[in-house]
């Protein structure tokens, strides 16, 4: 099958290749999906697609125009895509449900470590021969409330790590495993008890019109002063110019961020030479107690393997008219 694979890099595209071995056409396109690139899949039977490509309602179309009947995404998430349009034009949607929670769920506890102890500070001053330790201090997690907003595949693992860290864990999700909470020590609450009780808070729920900007003004009037969150799912689950206020007020502790709202078009370039125009991320890369990645908390050699293999797994089943029950996306 001839497969348009957009918004691929050089970390991605070799791990492809290896699950492909062959088996389809792929053309690899480092341009992002969106109406104005789609047209770039002429002559392709699928799409593969990334976090921060656009496969909205106007796309779908143009694709669905050009023949494309397959969306092959490389990622658990599928907000990006107009599933209910999709469907409506007879185009299937697959994902790769799961790929390496652990990926996710460790690189937050090294996002937490580090913005806790300062440990990317560190390494900057001793590179510059400032061997000072003012200005590092940190907290133990130890004995620390953490609290985690839902408890799928990536939360269950990030809830077990922080266990093992001797922290209390509270945790929310709309749909909770209570046998699993009980055998880890883990406490389901409510919201406002979990935003109110937590030293650290970390999101692990998809975006969905529900979970949107679920932290905006009102949560962070909940939240302790010094509380540390971390937002590893996708950025609109906090509402970005709310934190901003938040930080300006030194209502919370520091944010660690691996998504960011608005992040397509930034996220994933090197826009060293030009700079960046976004002026809401501009004011947040100013604060001291902000620790910002672009995007990276799944890059993992098991998380890349397991993504291509799958994605490519995904389109063969879709070729032979195999089930594609657990991977298939409907409204
Ligand atoms: P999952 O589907 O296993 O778990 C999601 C959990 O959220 C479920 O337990 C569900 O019941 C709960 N949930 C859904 N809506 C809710 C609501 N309104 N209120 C409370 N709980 C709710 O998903 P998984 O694999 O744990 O991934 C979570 C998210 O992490 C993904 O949707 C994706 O957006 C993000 N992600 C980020 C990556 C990164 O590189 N930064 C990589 C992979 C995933």
């Amino acid at each position: 099958m001839k497969v348009a694979v957009f918004d691929t890099h050089k970390f991605d595209r070799s791990f492809l290749e290896v699950a492909n071995s062959n088996k389809h056409e792929l053309r690899f396109l480092e341009v992002r999906l969106d109406q104005h690139s789609a047209v770039l899949a002429k002559g392709c039977t699928a799409v593969c697609c990334f976090a921060n490509d656009k496969a909205d309602a106007a796309t779908l179309k143009i694709l669905s125009d050009l023949g494309v009947q397959l969306i092959a995404l490389r990622s658990a998430g599928y907000n990006h895509v107009d599933i209910r349009r999709a469907t409506e034009l007879k185009m299937s949607v697959v994902r790769v449900p799961e790929y390496s929670p652990y990926a996710v769920a460790e690189f937050a506890v090294g996002l937490l470590l580090t913005l806790n102890r300062k440990i990317h500070k560190a390494h900057n001053r001793v590179h510059d021969m400032n061997f000072s330790l003012d200005g590092l201090v940190g907290f133990d997690l130890h004995g620390k409330t953490v609290g985690v907003v839902g408890t799928g595949k990536i939360g269950k693992a990030f809830c077990q790590i922080m266990r093992g860290f001797g922290c209390h864990v509270l945790a929310m999700d709309n749909s909770p495993d209570k046998i699993w909470a009980e055998k880890n020590e883990i406490q389901y609450v409510s919201r406002e008890v979990l935003f109110a009780k937590s030293d650290v808070l970390s999101l692990h729920v998809p975006l969905t019109p529900t979970t949107r900007h679920t932290i905006d003004d009102a949560a962070f009037q909940l939240m302790k002063k010094e509380v540390i969150l971390i937002n590893t799912g996708r950025g609109a689950l906090i509402d970005t110019p709310a934190l901003i206020r938040s930080l300006k007020k030194h209502a919370i502790g520091g944010a660690c961020l691996d998504v960011y709202e608005e992040e397509a078009g930034v996220f994933f370039s090197d826009l060293s030479e030009n700079g960046i125009t976004d002026d809401v991320l501009a004011r947040l890369l100013t604060f001291p107690n902000v620790l910002i990645t672009s995007h990276q908390a799944f890059l993992t050699r098991e998380a890349l393997g397991n993504i291509s293999e799958t994605t490519i797994a995904n389109i063969t089943k879709f070729e032979e008219h195999r089930d594609l029950s657990g991977f298939q996306v409907k409204p």
